[in-house]
Formats: structure tokens, C-alpha cells, sequence
């Protein structure tokens, strides 16, 4: 099968491109942050240009694309509402319309189209997001249910290793304490966070089982920000002293958080034939990961030469 990975530099597209090249022929897309020798195919493009997305689905012909990029940064979204607008709502849309009949299509959502007040969220439950992030999140999912009724819209939430080590809470947590400074936790936000690598399994049966519609792609279990840096602490050997508690009311954050994002799984683990893994278990694969030196092989697909490698910058 051939798949076409957006946002393959991003924290999702390069565990996705890693994993699911072991059996497919992945193509992956990056734009402002060049990968250098991936272990898959990349191209260079930046997805906002007109038709560059038509363009790059009729040079690859994918059998699947599975729709990553996106502005995912919370505060980057209030600082530039238009820009997250045409990133998360706009481009949704058009990789939608013309993957429509001709490829499957994976678009990623997120659980930040809840508020957060109570938990618990269904797929039937109604969104009503905080931010300029989730707000145009859900508009994204709207606009890929009008133009593309096929596809699978994947509410995930997640952590894991990062090609430049900053994208992920555990990453936050992991290499902080590692280096012996001391990190807050929010005890009042409540996630189902899943490992990349997990996450990306997951993802492939949904392949396999052909499904389409929308679904919460998240972890099995429930935890706060903070234990949920205590686990990293615990599972990597880390000095968990060096976390302190706190409200995230305290922290002045410029984009609205909620607190309770709990999403169920329980649509998805009905139809899966393997269970939906936990953070737990996921947190012991990711310091698995670490010991056989998996986020040195992703630091070294970053590029910092500066070399311009988009053939479609140019008006292509
Ligand atoms: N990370 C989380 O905790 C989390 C939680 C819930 C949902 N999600 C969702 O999961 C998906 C992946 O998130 P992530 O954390 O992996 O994101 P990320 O690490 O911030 O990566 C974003 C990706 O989008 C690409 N991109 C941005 N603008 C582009 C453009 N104009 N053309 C082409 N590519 C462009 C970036 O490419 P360059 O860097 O090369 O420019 C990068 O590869 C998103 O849909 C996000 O909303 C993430």
C-alpha cells in the first residue's frame, strides 16, 4: 500500500512514517523543517500553495493519505486566528475533495473540541471548543464530513519522541528531569494521551478494517497532566521530586485549556480486534524506545543547513 503522510516532520508524521514504512511505501510531506536521510520517501511542499496538494496526490498516487500538518500549537493559533483558520479548517477541506473517491483518507482531529467540563465525550457528544485551535479544529472535521463522507476522522491525543524533542508532554517532562530542573504538572487537566507509536498501530487497523466516520483515537486510560508526569518520572528512572503540582488557572497560558478532556473509546475498541493500549503501557515503550536509541535516529533526520529543497516554492 502507498501512503501519502502530511506533516511528516511534525510529531505524528514522523512516528507514522516510521512505523508504517516498515510494511508500506510511505511518502511523506514537510515544509519549513527539512528531514535529511529519512528511512521513507519525502517531499518538500508547502500545503497552502494553490493545487500544491492536487499536485503532490497526482505525482504519488497514494492509496491512502493520512492528514497530519496542521497548526497545533494552542497559543501559535490565538496569536494568528486566520492562519489557523486556513491550516486547520481550510486545507482539511481541500485534501478532502480530492482525495474523495480516489484514496482513503485519515484526517486527525482533536480532543480539544470539547470544553472540558465535564468528561466522558462520546462521539455523539456535542463539541464546543475553548480555543481558536479547537474551534478551527472543528471546523476542519465539518469541512472533511461535507466533501469527503469516506473518510476516518481521528480524535487523537498523544505523546511520544519528536524529531527536534520539544513536541511532546513526555519529552517535556523526560528531558527536564534529565537534566535535573524542576517542572510543574497541572493536577486539573484529565487527558487519554497515546503513544505516537500506538497510535499509529491503531490507526493502521482502522485501515484494515475499512472504516470511515468519526472516532476517538485516544488511550484507554485517564490521568492528569501531573501524574501523568509522575509516570514518566517512575517509568525512566527519574527524580519525580523535581515535579510540583499545580492549576493551570495558575500558569497563564494565552489559550484556554479545559480540564476535563476524558474522550471515550469505546466505538472503536467495539470494532478493533486488539485492545486500545494505555498511557501506562505506552509510557514503557517509550523509555524502551529511548534505551535503543529511537530519538537520536529521529534528531538525525533534521536538517540545519538551510538548504531550500521545495520544488513547489516557486510558484510550481
Ligand atoms: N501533539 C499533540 O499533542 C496533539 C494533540 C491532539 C491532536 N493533535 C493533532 O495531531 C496532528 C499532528 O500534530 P503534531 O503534534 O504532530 O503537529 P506538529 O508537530 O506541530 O507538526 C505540524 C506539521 O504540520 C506541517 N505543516 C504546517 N504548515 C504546513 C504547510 N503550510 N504545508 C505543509 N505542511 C505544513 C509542519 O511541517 P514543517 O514543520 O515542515 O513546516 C509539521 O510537519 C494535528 O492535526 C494536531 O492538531 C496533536
Amino acid at each position: 500500500m502507498r501512503i501519502l503522510v502530511t506533516g511528516v516532520s511534525g510529531l505524528l508524521g514522523i512516528n507514522l512514517a516510521m512505523e508504517s514504512s516498515k510494511r508500506h511505501e510511505v511518502y511523506g510531506v514537510f515544509n519549513t523543517n527539512p528531514l535529511v536521510n529519512p528511512l521513507f520517501n519525502c517531499i518538500s511542499a508547502d500545503l497552502l500553495g494553490k493545487d500544491v496538494f492536487a499536485e503532490v496526490f497526482e505525482q504519488i498516487q497514494p492509496d491512502w493519505v493520512i492528514h497530519c500538518a496542521a497548526l497545533a500549537n494552542l497559543d501559535d493559533c490565538e496569536d494568528d486566528p486566520a492562519f489557523a483558520e486556513v491550516m486547520n479548517s481550510e486545507l482539511p477541506g481541500e485534501v478532502a475533495r480530492v482525495t474523495y473517491g480516489r484514496a482513503g483518507l485519515i484526517h486527525i482531529s482533536t480532543d480539544a473540541v470539547f470544553d472540558g467540563s465535564r468528561g466522558d465525550y462520546t462521539e455523539e457528544d456535542e463539541p464546543n471548543p475553548l480555543s481558536v485551535y479547537g474551534r478551527t479544529k472543528l471546523a476542519g472535521e465539518w469541512a472533511v464530513m461535507d466533501a469527503n463522507p469516506d473518510a476516518i476522522i481521528a480524535r487523537v491525543n498523544l505523546f511520544g519522541w519528536s524529531s527536534r524533542g520539544k513536541r511532546s508532554l513526555s519529552e517535556f517532562f523526560f528531558y527536564n528531569m534529565q537534566a535535573g530542573k524542576p517542572v510543574k504538572g497541572f493536577t486539573d487537566v484529565l487527558f487519554c494521551p497515546l503513544l505516537a507509536n500506538d497510535l499509529v498501530a491503531t490507526l493502521m487497523q482502522m485501515v484494515q478494517q475499512k472504516l470511515s466516520g468519526l472516532y476517538h483515537v485516544v488511550g484507554s486510560k485517564r490521568v492528569s497532566k501531573y501524574d501523568f508526569g509522575l509516570a514518566v518520572a517512575r517509568t525512566c528512572g527519574l527524580d519525580e521530586h523535581l515535579i510540583s503540582p499545580i492549576s493551570v488557572k495558575d500558569f497563564g497560558l494565552k489559550a484556554t485549556r479545559a480540564n476535563n478532556l476524558i474522550l471515550k473509546n469505546d466505538k472503536l475498541a467495539g470494532i478493533l480486534p486488539n485492545p486500545i493500549p494505555d498511557y501506562s503501557t505506552g509510557l514503557g515503550r517509550f523509555y524502551e524506545l529511548y534505551q535503543q536509541g529511537y530519538p537520536q535516529v529521529l534528531r538525525s533526520m533534521v536538517d540545519n543547513s538551510g538548504k531550500d529543497l521545495n520544488p513547489y516554492r516557486n510558484g510550481g
